[in-house]
C-alpha cells in the first residue's frame, strides 16, 4: 500500500499504516496504524503472542513477511535494511536483553559505540554512561551473563543510548525483573530518558506498571489494534481487561 505523502504525519517519529506481518504465510499483525510524536512514551500491551515484539521488530526491517507503510522520522523505510533504519536515530531494546553474555559491560558498551565513533557530536560516550549509570561502573570488568536481570537491562538500555538513538524502543524490559529492579531501573531510567525528550515505545504487559511508564497505550490483541487511548482509561475499563488483556476482572 503506498500512502499519498500529502496523509503522512510530518511531526511523526514513528508513523505505521496498514501494516501487517507474518509468518510462513500466516498474518500475525493485521492492519496496524498508529503514530507517535516526537517526545512520547507509548505503551504496547497485549498478552503472550498478541505479537507486541513482531510489531518491535517490523519496525526495524527485521520481519521478512511484511506489507504496508513504515515512516521513521518521515522517511519510509520498508524494505531498508535494518543497518540503515539505525542510523535515523531508532534503537531496539530487544526482548531478553540483547547483551553480548561472553563479554564484559565495558566490551558490550565499546561495541555499541563503534559506529558512531565518527559522529562530530555525540550525545552518548562511554564515560557518560558511566557517569550517569554507577551501577555499570562498579562492574565494568565483570562478564554481562554474571549481571543481575535489572543490570543486564541497564546495560541494554546503555548500548542503545550509544548509538545516539532518540528513539528507543524497548519490548518487555520488566520481565523477569524484581519489583526493586523494575522501580530502580525501569521506571527510573525510562522515566529519566521520558524527561529528557526521547521517544519511547515499551511493550509492557503489565497493566499497573504500563500506566507508571507511558501516558498513552494501544492493546494489540492477534495482530489488530483494539484500544489507543489514555493509559488511566485502561486500569478502569475491566471489559477491556478481560477481553484483550486476559486478565479477570
Ligand atoms: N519466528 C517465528 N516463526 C513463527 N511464528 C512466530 C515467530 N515469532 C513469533 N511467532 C508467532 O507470532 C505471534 C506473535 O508473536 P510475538 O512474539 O510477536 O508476540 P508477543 O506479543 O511479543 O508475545 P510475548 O508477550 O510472549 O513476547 C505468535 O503467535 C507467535 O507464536
Ligand atoms: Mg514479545
Amino acid at each position: 500500500m503506498t500512502i499519498p505523502a500529502a496523509q503522512l504525519s510530518a511531526t511523526a517519529d514513528i508513523d505505521v499504516r496498514g501494516l501487517w506481518a507474518g509468518y510462513d504465510g500466516v498474518r500475525v499483525l493485521n492492519d496496524v496504524a498508529f503514530s507517535i510524536e516526537r517526545g512520547e512514551t507509548v505503551a504496547i500491551m497485549g498478552r503472550n503472542g498478541a505479537g507486541k515484539s513482531t510489531l518491535a521488530a517490523s519496525l526495524f526491517g527485521l520481519e521478512p513477511e511484511l506489507g504496508g507503510h513504515i515512516a521513521i522520522k518521515g522517511n519510509d523505510v520498508r524494505g531498508w535494511p535494518t543497518h540503515r533504519i539505525s542510523r535515523l536515530g531508532i534503537a531496539l531494546v530487544p526482548q531478553g536483553r540483547g547483551v553480548f553474555a561472553d563479554l564484559t559491560i565495558d566490551q558490550n558498551l565499546e561495541m555499541a559505540s563503534l559506529w558512531s565513533r565518527r559522529l562530530r557530536s555525540r550525545a552518548w560516550t562511554k564515560e557518560r554512561v558511566y557517569d550517569e549509570f554507577p551501577r555499570l561502573t562498579e562492574r565494568r570488568n565483570f562478564q554481562s551473563g554474571s549481571l543481575s536481570g535489572g543490570e543486564r537491562q541497564l546495560l541494554a538500555i546503555a548500548r542503545a543510548l550509544l548509538t545516539q538513538a532518540d528513539i528507543i524502543v524497548l519490548d518487555e524490559p520488566s520481565e523477569g525483573l524484581s519489583p526493586r529492579a523494575i522501580d530502580e531501573v525501569i521506571i527510573g531510567t525510562v522515566g529519566r530518558l521520558r524527561g529528557d525528550g526521547y521517544t519511547l515505545l515499551i511493550a509492557e504487559q503489565n497493566i499497573t506498571l504500563a500506566l507508571a511508564l507511558a501516558k498513552r497505550a494501544l492493546v494489540l490483541d492477534h495482530g489488530s489494534i483494539v484500544y489507543d487511548g489514555p493509559s488511566a482509561s485502561l486500569v478502569s475499563n475491566e471489559a477491556l481487561q478481560r477481553e484483550h488483556l486476559g486478565l479477570s476482572g
